[in-house]
This record gives structure tokens, C-alpha cells and sequence, in this order.
């Protein structure tokens, strides 16, 4: 079967409309996994005006019979876990979708997130770092204990002997950090346990075997899709370092994050807005923070899923979109909120940056670099009509069908699907 196994990664800086892509694919799909992130994300699916947002499930979860499965690679929030899977509507139960999690997905304790407001603030105050602008869920916190290996596990939180232990030791360690550092009151040893054994109760029947789970799937002919949180360029090693998030949101990831070995790829799809967006600090070469940015905000209804924050807008980087391309390998790209487009007086795409007084269309892994990047962009005859009701690629109005044609040829791979609004059948299958 072709395309057993595809992912699917944002290619820009995050909420490019992958979790409604997801969902329209996961039609097609036996499995779906989350990789890599944490509750940071927020993936937004709307199906018959209803709207969902998940934060820490994967976007396949409102399909019957579905298996959707939490990777090793995930950053776990056993309090946003249990509200999200208690708020599902269908229940999996009902409906015979499963819900694996990895024994070995990382716990986000509340330590975490409260270290991360604090580092925010101590950077905010700092004459030397800048600050992130994080979603304040204590991801980078949770993913510095993973690799130091003194993490608590997905695992540990229902074996009482084992989280003792490590929750010892790492209150001991936040609250050197806590008191000496920053001036806070210590961490009570006895109310975490106490908490972490309540969520271990919770978990302990959707703790399993992912690798197992996904290699019997793909060995009994199931499409696995992988889905991909925040974005490439919020990558920990190719995004805009220092502000990026702490994964890896790659397709890379998915072998680690979503255990499995890269020759079982089939194929990846990279996920894009018709525009750009970005939350949280740092370079934005096309941002514009006038009339078209806000212009952009308004009709794209640009707020953070996750934080309510307004979104940083601005025209399409096809420079940005380029190297996306080339650090995913990506196959296939989905090109969505097209409709947002409509009714706008010019359109313009950065095709390439002038950084230093010289030309370049390489986008530069470095954001002291990216900073200082002038966007050159090419203009676009705008289109008029509302393009929501269009089904069918020859329906779009000529301009919005050359502008599309202008980014697969620039980018040189071909755009499958086309979102022209939010909901699920608001979607145009091209060459799929
Ligand atoms: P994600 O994090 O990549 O899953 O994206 P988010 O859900 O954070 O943000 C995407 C937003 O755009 C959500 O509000 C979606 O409902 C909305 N959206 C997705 N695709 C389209 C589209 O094609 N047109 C319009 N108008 N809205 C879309
Ligand atoms: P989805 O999956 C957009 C951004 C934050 C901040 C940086 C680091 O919905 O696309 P973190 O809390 O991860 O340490 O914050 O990354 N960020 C996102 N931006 N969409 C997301 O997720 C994001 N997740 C994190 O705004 O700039
Ligand atoms: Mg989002």
C-alpha cells in the first residue's frame, strides 16, 4: 500500500493549521501519533461548527475506532491529560478510539512550568538574554530534566517506591534552585507525591508499548500518520535558536520522539499557511505590524490556541518555506487559510532577503543573522471573490490559482491539499 506511513510537520513557526490537516487525513487512517511537544501546542479541529482544540491528543481522536498514541518524544501534563481526555465529546470509549501513551513520555511537573515562568522573568529582566516569550507550560524545564537525566517518566508516576525516589532527588534540586536562585518558597515533597500517585491512578490503563502499537499497525497494512507540534522553525537545532521551543519538531522527530527507524517513512507532508504567523519573540523577516499585519489577524482570526495571544503577521517567506523543504524533506506541501487571503488590496511574497547589503535566498540558521534580514518581496494581483465554497482547484479565481502555482514552483514541490476555511470539508484535494 502506498503511503502506509507519512508525517506531517508545521512548516513555519507553528499553528499552520496541522491539527485540521490531521483530522482530514486522519480519515484514511488507522493510526495517529504525537511525537515531540508538549501542552504547548494547540491544534484546532472543526468538525459540523464544533469546535476542538487539543492540546496533548493527537487531532485523530474524534474518529471511531481509531488508535492514537502519545510518543516517548512528548512532554506530558498529567493535569491537562486528564481534562482534555475527560473533556472529549464523542468519549474514545463510545466511539472505539484507544489512547496509547509511551511509559516513556517525560511527566511535566509543576515545578516545570513554574521554572519557566521564572527563567521568562529573570530573562525579561536580564541586560544580557533576551526573552523566549514561551507558552509557559514548562517544556524546556521538563525536556532539560530528560536530558539530565534525572526526568520522571510516564511510567514512574504508578509505582510509588520508583516516584519517591525520583521526586526526591529532584525536589532537593528545584529547591536549591528555587530558594537560592530566585528567592521562592520551597517545593512540599509530600503534596507532589501525593498528586503524581492521583495522576498515575488516572493513567496507569492508557500506559502501553508504543513501539508496539505502531509496528503491529503498519505489519497489519494501518496508515500511521505522525503529527508534527509547533513548527520547523521553532525546531530546537534548525529554528531561530535561541527562540525556538526545546523539541524536535522536524520530521526528524519522528523517529525518536515516535520510535521508528527512517526507512518506514513514506512520505511528508509539510503544512503551511497561504501567509505567515509567529507567537512568542524573535526575527520575523516579513512581519508587519501596520495595516496588512493586522489586517491578516483579523480576517485569520490570529490568536494562540494554547495562550490567546495575538499572532505576529505578515506576507508568505518563501525563503523560510525553501529551507522547510529541504530540513523536512518534505513530499507534499498543504497549503491552508487560502480564504484569508481574499478581498485584500495587494498580495505580496518575500522571495528572497537582502541581509548586509547582499542578496540571498538561503534562509540563515542563525537569528543574530535573520535579524537583520530585509524581505524582497514579488507582488501578486489579489483576488476578490470568497474562495470558501470552492471544492475543486479550478473553482479558485485565476490570481489565487497563479499565487499557488507560484509557491509549488518556487519551492518545487507540489501543494496536495488546500484549506479555504476552517471546518473539515472546507478543504481542496488537488493532486493527493
Ligand atoms: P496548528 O497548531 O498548526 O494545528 O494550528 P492552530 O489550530 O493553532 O491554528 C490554525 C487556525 O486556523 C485555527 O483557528 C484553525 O481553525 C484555522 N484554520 C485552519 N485551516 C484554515 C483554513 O484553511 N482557513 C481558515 N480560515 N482557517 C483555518
Ligand atoms: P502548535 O503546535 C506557535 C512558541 C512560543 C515561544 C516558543 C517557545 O500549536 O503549532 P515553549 O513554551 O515551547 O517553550 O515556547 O515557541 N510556541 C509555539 N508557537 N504554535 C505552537 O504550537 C507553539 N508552541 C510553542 O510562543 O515563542
Ligand atoms: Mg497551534
Amino acid at each position: 500500500m502506498k503511503n502506509v506511513v507519512q508525517a506531517l510537520v508545521g512548516a513555519q513557526w507553528g499553528d499552520e493549521g496541522k491539527g485540521r490537516v490531521v483530522d482530514v487525513l486522519a480519515k484514511e487512517v488507522g493510526v495517529v501519533v504525537r511525537y515531540q511537544g508538549g501542552a504547548n501546542a494547540g491544534h484546532t479541529v472543526i468538525v459540523e461548527g464544533k469546535k476542538h482544540v487539543f492540546h496533548l491528543l493527537p487531532s485523530g481522536m474524534l474518529y471511531p475506532g481509531r488508535v492514537c498514541v502519545i510518543g516517548n518524544g512528548v512532554v506530558l501534563d498529567p493535569e491537562q491529560f486528564i481534562s482534555e481526555v475527560k473533556g472529549l465529546d464523542p468519549s474514545p470509549e463510545s466511539i472505539g478510539t484507544r489512547l496509547v501513551v509511551s511509559g516513556s513520555a517525560h511527566i511535566v511537573m509543576p515545578y516545570h512550568k513554574k521554572l519557566d515562568a521564572l527563567s521568562e522573568n529573570a530573562r525579561k529582566d536580564s541586560s544580557s538574554a533576551a526573552a523566549i516569550g514561551t507558552t509557559g507550560r514548562g517544556i524546556g524545564p521538563c525536556y532539560v530534566d530528560k536530558y539530565n537525566r534525572i526526568g520522571i517518566r510516564a511510567e514512574d508516576i504508578s509505582d510509588p517506591d520508583l516516584l519517591a525516589a525520583k521526586l526526591r532527588m529532584n525536589v532537593e534540586e528545584k529547591n536549591t534552585i528555587l530558594v537560592k536562585l530566585y528567592g521562592e518558597k520551597p517545593l512540599d515533597f509530600d503534596e507532589l507525591f501525593e498528586k503524581a500517585l492521583e495522576w498515575g491512578r488516572f493513567m496507569k490503563p492508557y500506559i502501553g508499548d508504543s513501539t508496539m502499537e505502531i509496528d503491529s499497525a503498519i505489519r497489519s497494512g494501518k496508515r500511521v500518520l505522525f503529527e508534527g507540534a509547533q513548527g520547523t522553525l521553532l525546531d530546537v537545532d534548525h529554528g531561530t535558536y535561541p527562540f525556538v521551543t526545546s523539541s524536535s519538531c522536524v520530521a526528524g522527530g519522528c523517529g525518536t520522539g515516535g520510535t521508528l527507524g527512517p526507512g518506514r517513512f513514506d512520505r511528508v507532508i509539510g503544512v503551511a499557511k497561504a501567509y505567515c504567523t509567529r507567537v512568542g519573540e524573535g526575527p520575523f523577516p516579513t512581519e508587519d505590524k501596520g495595516e496588512t499585519g493586522r489586517r491578516l489577524r483579523d480576517a485569520g482570526g490570529e490568536f494562540g490556541a494554547t495562550t490567546g495571544r495575538p499572532r505576529r503577521c505578515g506576507w508568505l517567506d518563501i525563503v523560510g518555506l525553501k529551507y522547510a523543504v529541504r530540513v523536512n524533506g518534505l513530499d507534499m506541501t498543504a497549503l491552508t487559510k487560502l480564504d484569508v487571503l481574499s478581498g485584500l488590496d495587494e498580495l505580496k511574497v518575500c522571495t528572497a532577503y537582502e541581509i548586509g547589503g547582499r542578496r540571498t535566498d538561503n534562509f540563515p540558521n542563525s537569528a543574530a543573522i535573520l535579524d537583520r534580514a530585509e524581505p524582497v518581496y514579488e507582488t501578486f494581483k489579489p483576488w476578490s471573490e470568497d474562495i470558501s465554497a470552492c471544492r475543486n482547484f479550478g473553482e479558485l479565481p485565476r490570481n489565487a490559482r497563479d499565487y499557488v502555482r507560484f509557491i509549488e514552483e518556487s519551492t518545487g514541490v507540489r501543494i496536495g491539499l488546500i484549506g479555504v476555511g476552517p471546518g473539515r470539508e472546507d478543504t481542496i484535494f488537488v493532486d493527493f
